[in-house]
């Protein structure tokens, strides 16, 4: 049963730092013309209406991308993200927010294709009903985590896998570790982002750990850690307080522009108590 509907928390702090890196690495791979592949294991339902009954909730999306659209100063790393936000909102005021696939869709290029996995089946249904049409997209209602064995490696090898999943299951934690895992024994020189949560859970803690250990082990080129801490933990504990992104394989600038866009991006999602951030880069 999946009770995780991204919808809710749609242009989130997390989503706006998981999506910064999307955007970078996929606007680095247009630098060369060789066509590449974006496998997106947990997709999602594509374009949120923030307006909407679920976004409307709780709002999360207005101590996220909503607190950057007005605010100057981004740094230029930040630029291909909040050029795709805009391209959703023409006239202004912030209305839709593109998830991952339809980041990707805005960034590539006639010779680039998407491989979409979802398992929920109305978004599978709303992100399919979106490309159709498109002989470049293929949305697939499997399990994106036992797909990769499918689409990796990609015929031009050149590829960029984001594996993000909702962690709504404990198994989640050590799926994304053999996903990782899987991934890049099928293709050590991928490119693959991991999102994983900064939740006062002890499995939470340890996978970005456990995430650099595989890649150390695996990844041609290295692993890069990228730390966004915004908000403090509720009373219990609980709640989501930010965010870790690892990336197998890291374009060669990116360790370097995201110590360019972390301390605003911080200064801009900050909410109460510390605001931290990192960026860890292992180069082979
Ligand atoms: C965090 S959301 C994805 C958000 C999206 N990647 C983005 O950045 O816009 C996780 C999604 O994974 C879906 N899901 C959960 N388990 C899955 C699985 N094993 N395979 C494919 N999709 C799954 C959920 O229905 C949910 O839509």
């Amino acid at each position: 049963m999946l009770a995780y509907r991204h919808a809710f928390h749609a242009g989130n702090h997390a989503d706006v730092i998981k999506h910064v890196v999307l955007c970078a690495v996929l606007e680095h791979m247009n630098d060369k013309d060789k066509g590449w592949r974006y496998v997106d294991t947990h997709a999602g339902a594509g374009l949120y209406a923030l307006r909407g009954k679920h976004a409307s909730v709780k709002r999360e999306y207005a101590q996220g991308v909503g607190r950057l659209l007005g605010r100057g100063g981004a740094p230029l790393a930040v630029a291909p993200y909040l050029d795709a936000v805009r391209a959703f909102n023409a006239g202004g005021a912030l209305e839709h927010y593109p998830g991952s696939p339809v980041l990707a869709r805005q960034l590539m290029r006639a010779p680039d294709e998407l491989r979409l996995f979802e398992l929920h089946p109305t978004d599978h249904r709303v992100l399919s009903a979106r490309f159709r049409g498109d002989p470049r997209v293929q949305v697939s209602a499997a399990d994106g985590f036992a797909a990769l064995r499918s689409v990796l490696p990609p015929p031009t090898r050149r590829a960029v896998v984001l594996i993000d999943p909702p962690y709504e299951l404990k198994a989640d934690y050590a799926r994304v570790v053999a996903a990782l895992r899987e991934a890049l024994e099928r293709f050590a020189e991928g490119i693959v982002i991991v999102w994983s949560p900064q939740l006062a859970l002890l499995q939470a803690a340890e996978l970005p750990r456990r995430l650099k250990a595989t890649a150390a082990t695996l990844a041609r080129k290295g692993w890069l850690h990228a730390r966004l801490n915004v908000a403090r933990a509720g009373a219990q504990g609980y709640g989501l307080t930010g965010s870790h992104v690892i990336v197998a394989n890291p374009p060669h600038t990116l360790a370097a522009a995201l110590r360019q866009a972390l301390p605003w991006l911080a200064q801009s999602l900050g909410q109460e108590g510390e605001v931290t951030h990192a960026v860890e880069h292992c180069a082979p």
